[in-house]
């Protein structure tokens, strides 16, 4: 292993092997189109390392995958736009077997990674979960880190890692090898399906804002979204009885013309769903989870969209905060089936909760990590603390008519919700609002 010396954000010195070598790492699994006959490995390397290459098997539990493997060519880039520091290396993977399990290794002929292992999706409505995470965003490699690896290793057989956006805090080298440090080898094993969140953009240059120079060269997601600019950004994966579509909310506000794009999208996608459930993922919440936050025009052409659709559940992030609900008060007096709302946070970056009250649990100052399964007519939504120990759990039972009868687990009522406010959070509240943030939140069970 090459040590090289690095220097962190606080200045101290130290250790690691996050320099590219000819090695592959940084290895990324990903879904680019049928999930039941497609997946994408994406790499990392030195720049010199020109040949991409992936070598795939049927499992076998002997030893000998180099024996049946078909070897595919793959494509390669700069990993940083404009950059020589190193090489990003992709590979797809095709006409797979549905339901099957597959070994695959990447590399240049000559380096290669170890052997991966996964399995296919079902083409049918099988049940099956997954894992869904909130911003990990701040200190990836210090806090980050145990999020991951707890919700892995709480659920390993959980069929993906599905991300609501801001990934990292800046889409920069030293941000993404903090990333890829704290997932490891998981990132080749589950694969990862992410929406992109603001930090994914470059906020500081409002007129002429950048998307991130990593994002494309990681993820390889399906070519179904409204035009090819927003590749991997706005798309949907139907997944064994389940469309998940990806919102870029942080693309929504930019101009008319894209916003009319997105949405008109967003209503086909949703309207030609031939699954009896649907997600949607996204990074900005409907309803506020935090203080201060305005993004109105995207939470009222989201809202009304999602209500007529009935969307099930939409997975949200960006506030740094857990909300659950389904603000019923609020539902258009037309909608049938009025989503279930979520706001959570994976990562380090914590604020305070929003005084809205509209939802019915709540959770600040916690990083959380959620399992979310489906079978037949049931959903069913865990949420746990990383310290593995439940915090939230429902579940939705569809009728034939697909509308959803909600269930609140008694347990939960149990458990006491963690409603501190975080240090130095305190400013985003005027004295009244932290009466009322008082006398609602902590008289709370
Ligand atoms: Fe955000």
């Amino acid at each position: 292993m090459l040590f090289v010396g690095c220097t962190s954000r606080d200045g101290k010195e130290e250790y690691s092997d996050f320099a590219p070598t000819v090695f592959p790492d940084r290895i990324m699994l990903t879904i680019p189109g049928d999930p039941a006959t497609s997946r994408a490995v994406s790499w990392h390397t030195v720049y010199e390392d020109t040949v991409s290459i992936g070598e795939i098997s049927l499992m076998d539990a002997a030893p000998i995958l180099e024996e049946n493997k078909v070897t595919v060519t793959g494509t390669f880039t700069p990993w940083e736009n404009g950059s020589l520091a190193s090489m990003g290396h992709k590979v797809i993977f095709e006409n797979l077997k549905p339901d099957t399990k597959y070994a695959y290794r990447v590399g240049d002929d000559e380096n290669w990674s170890e052997w991966f292992q996964f399995k296919t999706s079902s083409d049918k409505a099988e049940p099956f979960s997954f894992i869904y995470l909130g911003d990990v965003q701040n200190e990836v490699k210090s806090y980050g880190s145990r999020i991951l690896r707890q919700a892995y290793s709480h659920f390993p057989d959980a069929d993906f890692m599905l991300f609501t956006g801001d990934l990292v805090k800046v889409s920069n080298e030293e941000y993404w090898r903090e990333f890829f440090y704290a997932g490891g080898w998981i990132f080749g094993m589950m694969p990862g399906v992410p929406t992109p969140g603001n930090h994914e953009y470059d906020e500081h240059v409002v007129q002429t804002r950048t998307f991130s120079k990593h994002w494309n060269q990681i993820f390889t997601l399906p070519p179904n979204g409204p035009s090819e600019k927003f590749n991997n950004r706005l798309y949907f994966i139907d997944y064994q009885g389940v469309r998940f579509v990806s919102v870029d909310s942080p693309a929504y506000g930019e101009n008319s013309k894209d916003d009319k794009m997105i949405m008109d999208w967003l209503d086909r996608t949703l309207e030609s769903n031939p699954n009896r459930w649907v997600v949607v993922f996204t990074h900005y919440p409907i309803y506020y989870c935090c203080q201060g936050r305005d993004k109105k025009s995207y939470q009222d052409a989201g809202k009304a969209i999602f209500e007529k659709y009935g969307v099930d559940i939409v997975l949200q992030g960006h506030d740094h905060t857990y909300c659950r609900g389904q603000n019923l008060p609020d539902a258009a007096a037309n909608s049938k089936n009025h989503p279930m709302y979520i706001v959570s946070v994976a990562g380090e970056k914590m604020y305070g909760l929003n005084i809205n009250f509209w939802s019915d649990r709540v959770a600040s100052n916690t990083q959380l990590y959620q399992n979310i399964s489906f079978s037949g007519d049931t959903l069913s939504y865990k949420s746990f603390t990383v310290s593995g120990d439940l915090y939230d759990e429902f579940m939705l039972i569809k009728d034939k008519t697909g509308i959803n009868r909600f269930i609140e687990s008694k347990e939960v009522r149990e458990i006491k919700q963690r409603v501190e406010i975080p240090e130095g959070e305190e400013e985003e509240y005027t004295d009244e609002e932290m009466m009322k943030y008082r006398q609602k939140f902590q008289k709370m069970p």
